[in-house]
């Protein structure tokens, strides 16, 4: 014989929705287990029987819509409500429940957890945001390139002009130095929100290295910082936007020769390892190995705290940096499949570890040329 009457109940209690049934004289009927997961309440067999009043007591709000059901006014479909006791936001339905009679004899509340749903819709609408605001700040940048440049140009028109006046000058000179800073910034900015887009061919890393200490040797802290390159013998080529990458090193150096502040070392060493072949690998690994570069440096480091905050758009230490430098570098790693972190160097100071993929036609090809060479040499 099928016990009906326990299914109905099974039907309640394994609801994925709250569900809190009342009688009409304002004693509970059902708590189900969803019900008190979502109120955060301990479940407890004695709350049947009991005023909805002391049970919910907490939730002011519920106990009022509850309240709603014996009264003439119309019942809430579909409403939603914020719980005072957790902060939850839940979405809720409240129906009379009537006899054959079709006299009022309880009312039920089905309930469900929005909180999760509120919280992704809160990230979407950040995400426009964010998409809305990098489009705002993309113009505005672009139109205060222009005028910047203005400043630039007739600040060196005036200095030509005053020849005998080295007050004049260094005020002329302050400004132009000022525009450059603030120049520096715009063209950040503008990297930064640009959509990025690679134009990947295969790129000599050692020559992309090489550009960026030429760049960083011109800044103009650059002073006595010593800028030692080390690469392996056997580096392959990388698939990669040639541009891109150098702006990647050259942010590097840039940070490092700023926190030595005119006197100290950076060392940047590059290698190759292919990626571990296990006797019998299940499938071919995507890439044939990975290149490993670390700029090192013997300046102040970077304290553990800020560690986690280094690679966020505007965080900087910096009275007139742009804190996208490193946003920007995470940026092009993250496009080009690589990675990169922070760590102190052992001895003093800050080591950035940059990893890039190497796919494997270009390690076959320094296979090849190997080959060639040695060819060549046997003949000779
Ligand atoms: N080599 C380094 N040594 C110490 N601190 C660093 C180094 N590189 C970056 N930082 C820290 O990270 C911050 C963010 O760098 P970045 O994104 O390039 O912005 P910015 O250079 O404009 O400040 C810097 O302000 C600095 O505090
Ligand atoms: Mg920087």
């Amino acid at each position: 014989m099928v016990d009906r009457e326990a299914f109905y109940r099974n039907v309640v209690h394994s609801l994925r929705n709250g569900v809190i049934a009342i009688w009409r004289d304002g004693s509970i009927a059902v708590l189900n287990d969803a019900a008190y997961r979502i109120l955060g309440l301990d479940a407890d067999p004695g709350h049947v029987g009991r005023s909805f009043h002391d049970v919910l007591g907490r939730d002011h709000d519920l106990v009022d819509i509850l309240s709603l059901a014996f009264t003439d006014a119309e019942l809430p479909n579909r409403a939603e409500l914020r719980l005072r006791s957790s902060g939850k936001a839940i979405g809720y339905t409240l129906s009379r429940i009537l006899d054959r009679a079709g006299t009022v004899s309880g009312a039920a509340l089905l309930f469900t957890d929005l909180t999760r749903v509120e919280q992704l819709e809160e990230r979407e609408r950040l995400r426009d945001r964010l998409a809305a605001l990098g489009e705002m700040a993309a113009a505005i940048a672009h139109e205060v390139k222009n005028p910047l440049a203005g400043i630039q140009v007739m600040a060196g028109l005036l200095k030509r002009q005053l020849p005998d006046s080295p007050d004049a000058h260094e005020i002329l000179s302050d400004i132009i130095t000022e525009a450059k800073v603030a120049n520096r910034i715009v063209v950040d900015v503008l990297e930064f929100v640009r959509p990025i887009s690679l134009e990947v061919e295969p790129v000599s890393l050692r020559g992309v290295l090489d550009d960026a200490v030429a760049t960083a040797r011109s800044h103009p802290r650059a002073g006595h910082t010593h800028i030692v390159t080390d690469c392996a013998a056997d580096l392959p080529d990388l698939d990669a936007d040639q541009l891109q990458l150098r702006q990647v090193f050259t942010n590097l150096l840039i940070n490092a020769t700023e926190a030595l502040d005119g006197a100290g070392h950076v060392w940047i060493t590059a290698s190759y390892a292919a990626v571990d072949g296990s006797p019998e690998p299940v499938e071919p690994p995507e890439y044939a190995g990975y290149v490993t570069v670390e700029v090192a440096d013997d300046g102040p480091g970077v304290p553990v705290d800020v560690t986690d905050q280094l690679f966020s758009p505007f965080f900087t230490t910096k009275p007139s940096g742009s804190g996208l430098g490193l946003a920007i570098v995470r940026k092009i790693i993250n496009a080009h499949d690589g990675r990169i972190e922070v760590r102190p160097r052992a001895g003093g100071g800050a080591t950035f570890g940059v990893r890039l993929p190497v796919p494997h036609h270009l390690v076959e090809a320094v296979r090849v040329v190997d080959g060639d060479r040695t060819a060549g040499g046997s003949h000779g």
